[in-house]
């Protein structure tokens, strides 16, 4: 079967995979090519629409992949060209759409640029594709300006011969100057490079962040908040008119989808016109706290923001940059599920998880498309006790563990049997999985949940199912409808309705709708607290 509709990025559901811990095909603990082929059917069994793969490429790993040497072959530990040119056939085949990451602002230390770069002399049009400055002092022993890196540290490292780069990231990751038109060219071909290999989207990795104000001035956020020197500059727009050009070149015209972390909705939606972006995640709701208010003002916004760009609005509750929501959600404090990566080892597992079926439940009824973050399904919470020396995300180590990092979220999936590795590696593997499995997650594992009607799995197969045969969902208009405090109600089309209840007290259901599915088991007369339901109701 080929994939349905061009426009499925409007509606669609689709399934992030992390490929370093989603499958390990040849036993060495790392994730790979092989394992995501083995488990394709898994994947269509869950009745996902795409999957978005973050990055394959060849890289030395400094930020899992987010640093990338060449991003036309594919990294060794994850397998070969061939094997994901096979894969994305197989994909297709079952009628799964295939999204690759691409990531703009940085590549690697190790990438042919950066080291002829390094290699040439200060002023040099090889130095010209990166930010290589003098630096301030006497000696220039000062970076040139206070800039200081995501991942904690200065934004800035010196070379031998004195100057300074500019990485915005690690300092394996030194950032391009996206006023060179070679780095335009480059990342259109590179673009082509997988479209032509049946690609059907990209995602653009820290896409508003691309642009820097070439002054290069210093920076403080309380004193000078706008314009920022290196977030949401207007130059940024021109990057993806180009992009999208290239994208509509294809007979069938392939999806743009940013990572745009902003704050002001009016500002995100220009990157979604309709030259531009086709969509871009929406992490407004990702941080919103479990609170009916909070969250129906979060959605009022998303979706006006989105309406008057007429592009469609993504829901996402996890990835693999924030404290998966199972844990949010289980914090004792209801407050703190707005922060994304903490430390609070206090934790309602169960509660947590409750919610987070009921939220998979919403986001999945909301207008738009959804995505799934690989484990998700499985209501896996994050991974907290993992020891210090087995951590391996530059945040963790570049904030001298002050910041837990993104580990706990990337932890290799459980698929099957009792311990370590859970069936993430073949049988008999000689090498544990790249991060330590929890014992608990015996009970996590996909074989166990499969056979379990009530497991998170099987309801988020439900659920998927349900929403790909109610034309009324995914993309389209929805309505409010009057509801207790503590609860959301709304409407899809005619019949279709979902009810929220975020409350500790159960409300009434219709006696007349019948339910669809519902995030735990249900009587028919009320909706317990921390639990949702999907109704047909027939007015
Ligand atoms: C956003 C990605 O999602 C994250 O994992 C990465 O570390 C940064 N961008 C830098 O590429
Ligand atoms: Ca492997």
């Amino acid at each position: 079967m080929t994939p349905r509709t061009t426009d499925w990025w409007r509606h669609a559901a689709i399934y992030q995979v992390y490929p370093r811990s989603f499958a390990d095909g040849n036993g060495d603990g790392i994730g790979d090519l092989a394992g995501v082929r083995s488990r394709l059917g898994y994947l269509q069994q869950l009745g996902i629409e795409a999957i978005w793969f973050s990055p394959w490429y060849l890289t030395p790993m400094a930020d899992a992949g987010y640093d990338v040497t060449d991003f036309r072959r594919i990294d060794p530990r994850f397998g070969t060209l061939a094997e994901a040119e096979k894969l994305i056939s197989e994909a297709h085949e079952r009628g799964l759409r295939i999204i690759v990451d691409v990531v703009p602002n940085h590549v690697s230390d190790e990438h042919a640029w950066f080291t002829a770069a390094l290699d040439a002399a200060p002023g040099s049009p090889e130095r010209d594709l990166f930010w290589f400055r003098d630096g301030r002092g006497d000696s220039g022993e000062l970076p040139p300006n206070e800039w200081q890196s995501i991942f904690g540290g200065p934004a800035w490292t010196r070379v031998p011969d004195g100057q300074w780069y500019l990485h915005l990231f690690a300092p394996q990751q030194p950032d391009l100057n996206w006023r060179n038109p070679l780095v335009r060219a480059e990342y259109e071909d590179i673009l082509r490079f997988w479209f032509d290999r049946g690609v059907d989207g990209i995602r653009v990795d820290s896409a508003a962040m691309c642009s820097k104000d070439p002054t290069l001035p210093d920076y403080d956020h309380a004193l000078s908040p706008n314009p920022h020197p290196y977030v949401d500059l207007d130059d940024n727009h021109d990057i993806y008119r180009g992009w999208r050009a290239v994208a509509d070149s294809y007979p069938e015209p392939r999806a743009l989808i940013g990572e745009v972390w902003l704050a002001d909705s009016a500002r995100f939606a220009r990157y979604l016109r309709n030259d531009e972006l086709h969509s871009a995640f929406n992490f407004d709701f990702l941080g919103c706290s479990w609170d009916a208010d909070a969250l129906r003002a979060v959605i009022d916004q998303t979706l006006a923001a989105h309406a008057s760009v007429s592009a469609p609005s993504t829901w996402v509750l996890s990835n693999h940059d924030v404290t998966r929501h199972v844990t949010r959600y289980g914090r004792p404090d209801t407050s703190t599920a707005a922060g994304i990566r903490q430390y609070n080892p206090v934790v309602n597992e169960d509660l947590g998880r409750r919610r987070a079926r009921a939220a998979g439940l919403l986001t999945m009824a909301l207008p738009g498309a959804v995505y799934i973050y690989q484990g998700e399904e499985l209501g896996l919470p994050e991974v907290e006790d993992i020891p210090a020396d087995r951590r391996d995300d530059p945040i963790y180590h570049r904030t001298g563990g002050k910041d837990p990092g993104r580990d706990g979220c990337r932890v290799p999936l459980p698929w099957s049997g009792t311990s370590e590795p859970y069936g993430f590696s073949p049988e008999g593997a000689a090498t544990s999985p790249w991060l330590p499995q929890p014992a608990a997650w015996a009970q996590l594992s996909a074989a166990t949940q499969n056979t379990d009607p009530h497991s998170t799995l099987n309801l988020y197969r439900r659920a998927l199912a349900v929403r790909a045969a109610e034309p009324s969902l995914g993309d389209g208009p929805m309505r409010w409808l009057d509801s207790a405090p503590g609860v959301l109600a709304f409407t899809r089309g005619q019949e279709f309705t979902c009810v929220v209840n975020l409350s500790t007290t159960p409300v009434p259901l219709p006696g007349d709708a019948q339910i669809l599915v519902s995030s735990q088991p249900l009587n028919q007369a009320e909706l317990p607290g921390d639990t949702s339901v999907w109704l047909r109701t027939t007015a």
